[in-house]
């Protein structure tokens, strides 16, 4: 009996480990993504049309964490910036987070693994934006983490820096200002 359990066990294991991480599931379809070539014959991206010219919103590429850490912060902590960070902070991140941001959401509440503390009570690490700096907020929303998805998709690279913002000023109460600034 114990051995046909574990065989169920590891028949079942596959299915899970392809689904994840399940959030990107229904990216990762069998479609031609942007600039890869529809042609498997010639791969590569194909070359742009003459006179094309860049728009906003293409995708900001975040290799690690380490390179989160050192991006500057180009979206000022005003209040508007701050109201914008705080709507999507509502959407995206009390659900686990909660709206406190020490990690009460009701969907934390059922995770192993229990949303980390995003405010200046947080016991495993403080705030300083040396070692911590506004790029690392933004690194952990574009890569996610163990049980954390990435915001990547959803989030525009300025919509996370006001997500960050949002952090920064209301949830760990920094000073008027220190949010861009200590980034520079
Ligand atoms: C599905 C639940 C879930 C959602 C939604 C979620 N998180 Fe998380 N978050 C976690 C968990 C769990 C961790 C612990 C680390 C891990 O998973 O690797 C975490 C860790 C973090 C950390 C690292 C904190 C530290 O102390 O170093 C940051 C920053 C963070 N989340 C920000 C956000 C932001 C901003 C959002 C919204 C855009 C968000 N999270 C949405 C579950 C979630």
């Amino acid at each position: 009996m114990k051995k046909l359990s574990l065989a169920i066990a590891l028949l079942i294991a596959p299915t899970f480990a392809h689904a994840w991480p399940w959030s990107q599931d229904m990216a990762n379809q069998v479609t031609v993504k942007p600039q890869e070539s529809p042609d498997p014959a010639n791969p590569g991206m194909t070359p742009f049309p003459k006179r094309s010219m860049p728009v906003a919103g293409t995708t900001v590429v975040v290799r690690d964490i380490d390179a989160a850490k050192a991006m500057a912060n180009p979206v000022a902590a005003d209040d508007v910036s701050v109201a914008k960070g705080q709507h999507l902070f509502n959407i995206y991140c009390t659900p686990c987070h909660g709206k406190s941001g020490t990690g009460d959401g009701l969907v934390g509440e059922k995770l192993i693994m229990k949303p980390w503390n995003l405010t200046n009570s947080n016991e495993m690490h403080d705030w300083n934006p040396k070692d911590y700096p506004d790029g690392y907020l933004f690194g952990y929303m574009s890569l996610g983490g163990a049980v954390m998805p990435s915001y990547a998709n959803d989030l525009s690279a300025t919509e996370r820096w006001h997500v960050v913002n949002y952090i920064r000023k209301v949830l760990q109460k920094a000073p008027a200002g220190d949010a861009s600034a200590q980034a520079k």
